[in-house]
């Protein structure tokens, strides 16, 4: 069994393959977190609950104790899970059991979810009851924990913070957070921190994810390392304002808590009405963070991808976008699109410019009908030339914004975020539109539905190129008007599942000026990232390095553009750009025009060789052997799910001071079985490639290879 309650312990007990999670009560009713780590064997191994644990009145009980989901209020002073302020302007809370229900105990075999709920109710006004949801991910020694909060009176209360849940990890005083933070260009770098006493805080106060954090954390004990060590982890369901909060007490107690971040956050919640947190989904390992990353890999794999596209491979892309800015149009679309097919390009995308007066950044936006001087016979007669071609057509959107200078605006001004009397500040010359109105949201989803029902578009590429401000919502009740910084988010979310379910094979990719929209939250409605606009080769190392922390090759998006690059003007062989793309999801946005004969036939030899690995590549489990942050090379290896083809991708930053032949050792093999390989003529065990490793003959500046093994069979 999975999930076991064991009534004489007051205990719940959530199993997965190789970590227990357990939770009990204090014989006062409150729900404590006991235990999170390494499965136990018995049920005697697991604490009881105590609440009688605090050692003076400053340090006092239920401020001590790992309660499981706090509500603010009594003597609880560290990071609530509930702010509230109930009828009578009761403005604290206090949690007790009321009942739970096992409503999948499953046999702890399968890749199934298995669901436990506990509800608690508040101990002085009989109308908030929360209700804490479980879903254990048994195959991948994954938890999720959300939480509802109903209101079961008959008045209204308000809702200041509601998080997600919280993981208290075991005792321990060397704590080390590894987080991943960024900018425009530079999106998720690795950090990592020692935790002292006091907060950490990552966090989102900008409307969507944002790229100068991600909602994902490690934990580990001071020593973890890419490949052993104790690793706790976890991220957050979520594409709206968050925030993660790493809290150690002088107790050397580390919680870390999540969910939707309570800046400028209030929520009216009617009675009779409840208010659902995301997920945080969560896990431990003793094998390092290469080991958490596969686990995450492949539980969004199972559980989180959009369920149509979600075994498909994701096709090689074009995008016009580095070639052609906004100067776009029939003509050029179809000049490039015939050298895209050329290569072996599968799904040729049309980025920004191409609709209402967008002739630059600073017009258009919000007016999505086709531009009639550069499309005069509209879309049709350029997809029709790319279905010819033998590829799907996808388009560029960036639904949620509008340019003043466009009819949207001039029609509809109050359709953007403002306050009264106060100018909207403008970041790209545009402004956010208010998708908490009705009105908006129709208007979005209209435009939409249009665009993928009047023409054969396989791919929708979702941009949102600023961050909010002036967030005021001046038709609202007062008392609802905080409550945007959610409602936008789950606009989206309900506008993109009601597409996805319409138009059941359309692809969506999801960007923001790069990577500021990756989160799990996303990715149960849009199928891939866009990881950034940085597109240089050997600048993506460090990002992708950093995306894969948390998600899955599959998702990450790269394309080969031209050299030098626009960002940096790193100039890098055709070769290197190439090798950096495959490791996830390949596009070409280069100008093909420009590109000579020779450079096309390695495009092509590329692309094709690209077609045979991305299995491996998209489904396979990856694993980072050499960091770019720790030397001159950098190497990433790639199992597939039948374990019979590996590959090894190198990348040599500079040849220095007289280094010879390098060698690689890889990970994940049989140590028994014999792996051909493509660079030599002798086979090697597994073993050998694991513990002597891989000789390799690489020298130069930015040199990359790629190398193909294959197990034997007997
Ligand atoms: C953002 C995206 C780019 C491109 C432009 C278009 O910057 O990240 O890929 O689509 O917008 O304006």
């Amino acid at each position: 069994m999975s999930i076991k309650y064991l009534p004489q312990k007051k205990l719940w007990l959530l199993e997965t393959k190789n970590t227990s999670y357990a939770l009990g009560l204090d014989e006062q009713g409150n729900l404590h977190q006991l235990y999170w780590g390494q499965k136990l064997p018995y049920a005697e191994d697991y604490p009881l609950a105590d609440i009688n644990c605090g050692q003076s009145s400053f340090d006092f009980r239920e401020g001590f104790a790992p309660l499981e989901y706090p509500a603010w209020g009594g003597l609880i002073y560290s990071e609530p899970c509930l702010k509230a302020v109930l009828p009578g302007d009761v403005r604290a809370a206090s949690l007790e059991y009321l009942t739970h229900e096992i409503e999948q105990a499953g046999t702890g075999k399968s890749q199934e979810v298995f669901r436990l709920s506990i509800t608690l109710k508040d101990r002085y006004w009989a109308g908030l009851q929360v209700r804490l949801c479980y879903n254990v991910y048994y195959e991948f020694d994954l938890i999720g924990k959300h939480a509802e909060i109903i209101n079961k009176g008959d008045k209204a209360i308000t809702l200041e913070s509601v998080q997600s849940g919280i993981w208290n990890l075991p005792e321990g005083d060397n704590y080390r957070l590894t987080h991943l933070t960024g900018k425009w260009a530079g999106e998720t770098q690795i950090r990592r921190t020692v935790l002292t006493e006091g907060k950490k805080v990552l966090e989102s106060r900008r409307g969507p994810t944002s790229p100068h954090a991600n909602p994902w954390f490690a934990v580990d004990s001071g020593n973890a390392q890419e490949e052993a060590g104790e690793v706790w982890f976890g991220a957050l369901r979520w594409s709206g304002n968050w925030k993660i909060v790493a809290e150690q007490s002088p107790f050397s107690a580390l919680k870390v808590t999540g969910g939707i971040n309570d800046f400028d956050f209030a929520w009216e919640l009617e009675a009779n009405d409840a208010f659902k947190t995301p997920e945080f989904i969560a896990g431990y390992t003793d094998r390092g963070f290469g080991a958490a990353s596969r686990q995450l890999h492949k539980y969004q794999k199972k559980h989180v991808l959009p369920a149509d596209g979600r075994d498909k491979l994701r096709k090689v892309i074009y995008n016009s976008w580095e070639a052609t800015y906004f100067n776009v149009n029939e003509a050029d679309q179809m000049a490039l699109a015939e050298k895209a097919a050329a290569t072996g390009v599968e799904l040729f995308v049309v980025d920004d410019g191409w609709f209402g007066q967008r002739n630059g950044d600073n017009a258009g936006l919000g007016d999505w009908y086709v531009n009639a001087a550069k499309f005069p016979n509209g879309l049709k007669p350029l997809i029709q030339k790319v279905n010819d071609l033998g590829m799907d057509f996808g388009i560029w959107v960036e639904p949620e914004m509008v340019n003043p200078d466009s009819d949207l605006y001039r029609e509809h001004p109050d359709w953007a975020y403002y306050f009264p009397g106060v100018p909207g500040t403008q970041a790209r010359n545009q402004l956010v539109l208010n998708l908490a109105k009705k009105e908006v949201q129709s208007y979005i989803y209209n435009f939409l539905d249009d665009l993928l029902s009047n023409n054969n578009i396989s791919f929708i590429k979702w941009d949102m190129n600023r961050h909010f401000s002036e967030p005021g919502w001046p038709e609202a009740p007062v008392k609802k008007q905080r409550e945007i910084w959610v409602r936008h988010t789950l606009a989206i979310y309900d506008i993109v599942g009601k597409l996805k379910k319409k138009h059941t094979n359309v692809i969506f990719e999801s960007c923001s000026g790069g990577g500021g929209r990756v989160d799990l939250g996303i990715l149960q409605y849009m199928d891939q990232f866009w990881p950034s606009d940085n597109t240089d080769a050997f600048d993506r190392l460090k990002i992708q390095e950093g995306f894969s922390q948390a998600y899955c090759p599959k998702t990450m998006v790269c394309w080969v553009t031209d050299s030098p690059n626009y960002v940096n003007g790193r100039k890098l062989s055709l070769a290197y750009r190439f090798h950096s793309a495959m490791m996830g999801t390949l596009g070409v946005g280069g100008n093909l025009n420009h590109w000579t004969p020779e450079e096309i036939q390695t495009a092509k030899d590329m692309i094709s060789q690209y077609k045979e690995i991305r299995g491996t590549v998209q489904e396979g489990s990856l694993y980072r052997l050499l960091s770019p942050s720790a030397g001159d090379l950098t190497a990433v290896q790639y199992i597939s799910e039948d374990a019979a083809e590996v590959l090894l991708f190198i990348f040599l930053h500079s040849s220095q001071l007289g280094t010879g032949k390098r060698t690689v050792r890889l990970r994940g093999l049989e140590d028994r079985a014999l792996y051909s390989i493509d660079s030599q003529e002798q086979p090697l065990s597994g073993a050998a490639l694991m513990y002597r490793g891989i000789e390799l003959d690489i020298k130069g500046d930015f040199e990359s290879r790629l190398v193909r093994m294959h197990k034997i069979e007997k």
